[in-house]
């Protein structure tokens, strides 16, 4: 089935401290935004790109998108104070109301395999997310003092994409807007509802750029990638 992807791009890259948004920051010259648009343009599935950016930054965005020869993108809208008020408006303007994914701007690594895994659960079952199994010991702590030693078999770290049947996506982000509910992703939100969110197993590499050591990471993924 084809969908349609929110991509979040209205965050200002606080802990990346490079005093812009990190999404224009470049990998192997290209910005970090342009390789995440880019795994959308080149997935056939992939019906329209829908942007949630700053207002200041939309018209370079605009020629940023022109330069590179992106063409799926059918609306630009005014991102929130917080990452879900982003999300909320690029739904509000998705022309699609099938299968919508979301997905942050900042993880240009995701692999087409997990988004069509992603994409027929959602189908399937109404909301899935991309995880990956927590690899350290995890312990619950309090003021300093370890409360508890987490079972880790349990232990899910999740990432985006975010994928989900169009309606119930809606429900959750218009409840969560009501009740001024601020959730940390959109399966949360979905998760208030009572309804199930499935797993589909990613990949470690597809690391969201956060901080400044993220960008030598992001080098070296870009650098297996070509290989
Ligand atoms: N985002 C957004 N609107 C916001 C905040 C974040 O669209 N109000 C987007 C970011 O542009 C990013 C994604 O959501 O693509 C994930 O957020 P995060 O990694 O936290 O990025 P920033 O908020 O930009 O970074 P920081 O939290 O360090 O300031
Ligand atoms: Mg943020």
């Amino acid at each position: 089935m084809m969908y349609t992807v929110l991509l979040p791009a209205a965050g200002s890259g606080k802990r990346m401290g490079a005093g812009q948004n990190k999404l224009f920051l470049e990998l192997r010259q290209i910005p970090i935004l342009i390789h995440t648009l880019r795994v959308f343009e080149q997935d056939s599935k992939c019906k329209s790109i829908v942007l949630a950016v700053k207002k200041e930054e939309q018209t370079f965005i605009e020629q940023m998108l022109i330069k590179h020869h992106i063409t799926k993108v059918v609306a630009i809208t005014e991102g929130g104070a917080e990452r879900q008020h982003s999300v909320y408006a690029c739904l509000k303007s998705s022309p699609d109301q099938g299968i919508v994914l979301v997905h942050d701007a900042a993880r240009p690594f995701i692999k087409q395999v997990v988004i069509h895994q992603l994409v027929q659960t959602a189908e399937e079952s109404g909301a899935a997310v991309a995880a990956v199994r927590a690899k350290d010991t995890m312990k619950k702590v309090e003021n300093g003092i370890i409360q508890e030693t987490v079972d880790r078999e349990s232990l899910w770290v999740i990432q985006t994409p975010q994928a989900f049947q169009y309606a119930l996506l809606e429900k959750a982000e218009r409840l969560a807007d009501k009740d001024c509910f601020l959730g940390t992703d959109e399966a949360m939100l979905v998760e208030r509802l009572g309804e199930q969110v499935h797993i589909v197993e990613s990949t470690y590499d597809n690391v969201k750029m956060t901080t400044k050591e993220d960008l030598l990471l992001g080098e070296v993924i870009l650098n297996k990638h070509k290989q």
